[in-house]
């Protein structure tokens, strides 16, 4: 494990190989958090005295749906205010890069996609905070039909609407789930970045791993150790928005 200069390590890497770049990149609340959207957990992850990590649970939603819908009322808010930094607009053009590249994120705002990112190259494991669903029924619709002073209600069963997220405790969306197993089924990766994410949840790991198993550079990016770090093969201990650009420059002027 090294946090030494990362241009020399991917220009070593790159003339050893002359290889299909093939990328897998992992981010979390961490890359959003230089747009101004509040991690999950640490110091940012409180709202009105309540922490985020209790907030983003079904019993949470169960006990109290009106604060839970606020509470992410407020947060499409302040997305919808947001614009991607310089770490979304690193992601979109080392996909521009590769050969092959997809982008699993925890992230339920849009910055990833509003930075380029094309929604064929990105799986949003966690769902998406501009889509709501019935809490009972298969019923989804874009949040833009939800009006914001009541509890919306299914429009087919009468059950109450709820954001179309995956909360902690409940399972991963399977066709989602299969893009991540399908891409990480064809083929090991050259790259991997995992960038701001706590990596709490073993899948997050196991695909880490299982993509960078045949000797695949694994960078994580984040301020503070984590899961990962054990088996990063380089360490950028930084913001997102400042390590990411020299990470992607680097690989991108030593692959082509
Ligand atoms: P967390 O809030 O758990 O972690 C944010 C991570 O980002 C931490 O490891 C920070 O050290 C790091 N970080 C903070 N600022 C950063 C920056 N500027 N650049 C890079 N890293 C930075 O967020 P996640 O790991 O994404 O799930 O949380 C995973 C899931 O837990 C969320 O998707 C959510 C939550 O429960 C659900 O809602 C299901």
């Amino acid at each position: 494990m090294r946090q030494t200069s990362l241009s020399v390590d991917l220009e070593t890497a790159a003339a050893c190989r002359s290889y299909i770049m093939r990328v897998l990149v992992i981010t979390g609340a961490g890359v959003s958090a230089e747009s101004g959207i509040p991690t999950f957990r640490g110091e940012d992850g409180y709202w009105r005295n309540f922490s985020a990590a209790k907030l983003a649970t079904p019993e949470a939603f169960e006990r109290d749906p009106k604060l839970v819908w606020e509470w992410y009322s407020e947060r499409r808010q302040r997305i919808s205010n947001a614009r991607p930094n310089a770490g979304h607009e690193a992601i979109a053009k080392l996909a521009r890069q590769a050969d092959e590249f997809l982008l699993v994120t925890q992230n339920v705002d849009d910055l990833h996609f509003r930075a380029g990112l094309a929604n064929e190259a990105m799986v949003q494991i966690h769902g998406n905070i501009f889509v709501t669903r019935c809490c009972r029924c298969d019923f989804r619709r874009d949040y833009n039909h939800e009006h914001e002073d009541v509890l919306p209600r299914c429009p087919g069963c009468a059950a109450l609407m709820r954001p179309g997220v995956v909360w902690f405790g409940e399972r991963l969306p399977w066709s989602e789930l299969q893009r991540v197993e399908n891409y990480l089924d064809r083929g090991a990766c050259d790259l991997v970045v995992v960038a701001g994410t706590t990596a709490t949840f073993g899948y997050i790991i196991n695909w880490a791993l299982r993509a960078s198993r045949c000797g695949g550079e694994l960078i994580e990016v984040n301020p503070e150790e984590t899961p990962i770090s054990q088996f990063a093969t380089q360490l950028a201990r930084e913001p997102a928005a400042i390590a990411l650009p020299r990470i992607v420059d680097a690989t991108v002027s030593y692959s082509h």
